[in-house]
């Protein structure tokens, strides 16, 4: 890892490869500290490669980290080692034929690999993870996506150590060997990038099901896990089997191996990986049951292995030509899974949460030094670049063309886009060309959003003409400048909207494009309102027939990723909070005078009466509501978080912020205390399946109840939490009662903490939570308890989940600790980045991302937060990961 001299690479600079590898067949000797690789490649020169004419043709360059080279031949020739050249990252060979089999024997030590990538061991067992460019730890390889190959591997080991030997595709054959071994052989026949390459072996138990897919044919499906977790597998296979479904009613897509297998891992850097046939998953995103998982683990379960799943289609079976499309499958297998869960559950309540997440950390990748479009132009490490902005930003760009084609069009696009490129690798200029040929509108600005970062702003105005009935809404956007790009021309977006007259009726409008209905609605075409193409710096939308001032609703289920600045009345966002037909704006208007209310006590110090008394007034018709969704109602009482706040701010004192958010969720709460008790202790249903979502619902109202009340003195709260936590019987409730109390000092706290702990004994996910619940505290000695559970026992430093669940669930969600006046807690994180960059740089780079918003801060923490990062810069050598992240904060 030289990072003195750190590499960028370039989108523009790609060119195809001099070499194809037809065909790779990789035999393991599996050893947990030497284990050798015998890589065959059946290489062919690329006719799509430049040709030079008449010369010996091109060398062939592969690359190759961290694995010790033992042999290299070529077409049964041993090489010497003048016949190649070997650097620390590259193997080169300068001539060879046009047709040639190369063998390349490595030997790599899975034991020592703390950074899991490449072949590793978790639990005692062997597992890989090669996405981005880990296959490249395992053998010398052309380790980029646009090399397709078929795989044969074969995998021998020890029958008493590893009775089980997993790799992608299909098992064509076992055989038991002398000396207490074993070996298998697996073929995928489907030719894939080196990064969906898996390998899995280990002592593991399975569950097992079938599919059988639209067409007849019959899929065995497999769970492995280890042997203890064999009872917390149930709910990640009902998930699997309705994904598949899913992917057969909405989008066609059907399995395509006789097996699918997904294998969970204690020691993950991620959350999951789509592996061809083997996907592998952070155990978090497979086991759950009543007394370990939370409704939120459950759909995080849910989602997640739909993700995986979902990309089988957009991800294996078309994946990206370079890295730099990375958002191609990522956007688009994340909106898929996003729309899977929305038709599982309330749509509303899942695109709130998916807002939310934009919101909270998206906008500030945005508006902070790593800012960059979802298709990156540069890069110096690609692990970093597995963001927010390409992941969920993404997914919303995808989401723009789904509305701007509307769902017939778009499943018909998708037909296009999977019939033109399947097996290929491509790009999002190809994907944007498939929805072209069936999109009515010209998208051709649309690909701006492509190559635009940043958070565009659109500002509204309104004028009402009574005398000739009309109606003028005008929309300017503007694209902050992001490092690298200013100036940035306008951008195609998608506005949904509606107006309304003072008695709440939707009015049918004169001006955009209509909405298709969605199926199961039973709105009519007025309350669904119209989508308007806002393509012009600034532009004016003229209704006609409009016989009074209407009430405008705008951007409904958040159209578009861009932040509406729009000055209305108190009243018309009350108003819309009790009467928008469109249930995300109602919500949003709750957040927005919610927002006005927190930073007008950062404008004037004190809580504006008027404000509150609406906001105040409009949680009482919420809460006397018995129509609407429980899980609505939590989403409406719950207030934006500080780092949602943020985003709207210039320079951010963070402890000013806390303070007024403080300051508001008390005012709140004092004024629907007696409420929020009776929702506490009245709203969860007894004897009904855990998984009912009217009882999800329940619980998460509930439990937002008792957040809120965590501002008023505890004598309030404290008897309920406590009672709450002993009578619970599941991990929704007794986590959320023990998160109350943690807040606090009283004796239940302590004693619901070591019971929570003795129960957690064997469980690591439930020891995480452990972690994590005290770590997201708001006691004011929350850094020295931080930095003690770091000498706790059972902390493992090692292992991801774990320093995630203390040193992320502290950086991230825990504002107030982690912006401590003195800097104590940015020092606290520079010191966790600098201990694990040498054993695992993708995990230390993540945790680089809180230090570098330092620019946006007001007063001493500005520079407090600055000096951390320094002192990472100059702690010695870094990895490439984490250099590149401390160097653009730093610039
Ligand atoms: N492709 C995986 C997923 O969607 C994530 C892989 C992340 N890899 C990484 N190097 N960060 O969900
Ligand atoms: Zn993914």
């Amino acid at each position: 890892m030289d990072t003195r001299n750190p590499v960028t690479i370039n989108r523009l600079d790609y060119q195809p490869t001099d070499w194809l590898i037809d065909h790779v067949s990789l035999q393991f000797e599996l050893d947990p500290t030497a284990t050798l690789v015998t890589s065959e490649l059946t290489l062919s020169r690329n006719p799509a490669a430049g040709q030079e004419s008449n010369g010996p043709g091109p060398g062939l360059t592969l690359q190759g980290s961290d694995c010790e080279l033992r042999s290299v031949s070529l077409d049964g020739v041993k090489l010497a080692p003048e016949d190649y050249q070997l650097s620390a990252t590259e193997l080169h060979i300068a001539q060879l034929p046009e047709h040639c089999v190369l063998v390349i024997v490595t030997c790599i030590n899975p034991e020592s690999n703390t950074a899991l990538e490449g072949l590793y061991r978790s639990s005692g067992n062997f597992c890989t993870q090669c996405e981005a460019e880990g296959f490249r730890k395992i053998t010398y390889y052309l380790d980029r996506p646009d090399v397709l190959s078929v795989f044969d591997v074969t995998i021998t080991a020890d029958v008493a150590t590893c009775p089980v030997m997993l790799a992608n595709g299909n098992r064509v054959s076992h055989e038991v060997l002398e000396g207490g071994r074993h070996r298998v052989q697996w073929h995928d026949p489907h030719p894939k990038p080196s990064y969906l390459f898996a390998l899995v072996a280990g002592d593991l138990a399975h569950i097992e099901d079938h599919f059988t897919t639209a067409s007849g044919r019959k899929v065995l499906l497999q769970i492995y896990v280890e042997a203890h977790n064999i009872d917390r597998c149930d709910f990640a296979m009902s998930s699997l089997k309705a994904s598949m479904r899913w992917d057969e009613e909405v989008y066609g897509l059907e399995y395509d191996l006789d097996c699918f297998m997904i294998v969970a891992v204690d020691d993950f850097n991620m959350g999951a990986m789509e592996n061809k046939g083997l996907n592998v998953f952070n155990s978090r995103f497979v086991l759950a049951d009543a007394q370990s998982a939370t409704d939120t683990d459950y759909m995080g379960v849910e989602a997640v292995i739909a993700h995986e799943y979902f990309h089988n289609w957009t991800g294996n079976r078309i994946t990206c030509r370079d890295w730099f499309q990375l958002s191609l499958k990522e956007g688009l297998t994340v909106f898929r899974d996003q729309s899977f869960s929305s038709d599982r559950h309330s749509a509303t309540v899942k695109r709130i949460e998916d807002v939310r997440l934009l919101r909270a950390r998206q906008f500030a990748e945005d508006s902070g030094p790593m800012a960059h479009p979802i298709r990156p132009d540069s890069y110096i490490e690609i692990n970093n670049f597995y963001t927010l902005t390409v992941y969920e930003k993404g997914a919303e760009v995808i989401r723009m063309l789904h509305t701007l084609l509307g769902p017939v069009k778009w499943r018909q696009a998708m037909d296009v886009y999977v019939e033109r490129h399947d097996g290929t690798a491509t790009t999002c200029d190809a994907f944007v060309d498939a929805m072209q040929t069936v999109a009515d509108v010209d998208l051709t600005q649309f690909r701006r959003w492509y190559s635009t970062a940043g958070t565009p702003e659109v500002r509204v105005s309104e004028e009402y003409d009574s005398q000739n009935a009309r109606f003028h809404l005008t929309l300017s956007q503007s694209c902050p400048d992001t490092p690298g790009q200013s100036d940035k021309l306008p951008l195609h977006i998608p506005v949904v909207m509606g107006l309304l007259d003072q008695q709440g009726n939707s009015l049918s409008l004169s001006n955009g494009r209509a909405l298709a209905a969605a199926v199961d609605s039973s709105q009519t075409d007025a309350q669904r309102g119209v989508l308007l193409d806002l393509t012009e710096a600034s532009q004016t939308f003229t209704f006609e027939g409009v016989d009074a001032a209407p009430v405008v609703s705008l951007l409904r289920g958040f159209s578009a990723p861009v932040k509406l600045v729009h000055d209305v009345t108190d009243e018309t966002l009350a108003f819309l909070m009790a009467n928008d037909p469109d249930t995300f704006n109602r919500w949003e208007a709750g957040q927005r005078l919610a927002t006005r209310l927190i930073l007008g006590v950062l404008q004037e110090g004190r809580i504006n009466a008027d404000t509150l008394a609406s906001l105040g007034q409009a949680w009482g018709l919420i809460l006397a509501d018995d129509s609407l969704d429980m899980a609505f109602k939590a989403e409406a009482l719950s207030l934006p978080t500080i780092d949602t706040l943020e985003g709207s701010l210039e320079q951010v004192d963070y402890q000013a912020l806390i303070a007024a958010h403080a300051m508001v969720s008390t005012a709140l709460a004092e004024k629907h205390a007696e409420a929020l008790c009776v929702l506490v202790t009245e709203t969860r249903q007894a004897g009904v399946a855990l998984l009912d979502p009217a009882a999800m619902s329940g619980r998460k109202l509930a439990n937002t109840a008792l957040a809120l009340l965590t501002w008023l003195p505890e004598s309030l709260w404290g008897p309920l939490a406590a009672a709450q936590y002993a009578a619970a019987d599941n991990m929704t409730d007794r986590i959320a009662a023990l998160a109350a109390l943690c807040h606090g000092d009283s004796a239940a706290r302590q004693d619901c903490l070591d019971d929570f702990h003795a129960k957690a004994i064997g469980n690591r996910l439930v020891m995480d939570k452990w972690f994590a619940v005290q770590a997201t505290s708001r006691r004011s000695s929350i850094v020295e308890d931080v930095a003690a559970l770091l000498q706790h026992a059972d902390f493992e430093a090692g292992n991801p989940n774990r320093l995630r669940s203390l040193v992320a669930s502290f950086a991230l969600n825990n504002p107030g600790g982690f912006h401590a006046a003195n800097g104590q807690g940015y020092r606290f994180l520079a010191d966790q980045v600098i201990a694990l960059d040498s054993r695992n740089p993708q995990v230390a780079a993540r945790l680089v991302s809180p230090l570098g918003h330092w620019k946006r801060l007001a007063g001493p923490a500005r520079d407090l937060m600055r000096q951390e990062l320094v002192r990472i810069r100059d702690s010695g050598p870094l990895s490439p990961d984490v250099f590149e992240l401390v160097s653009k904060a730093l610039q």
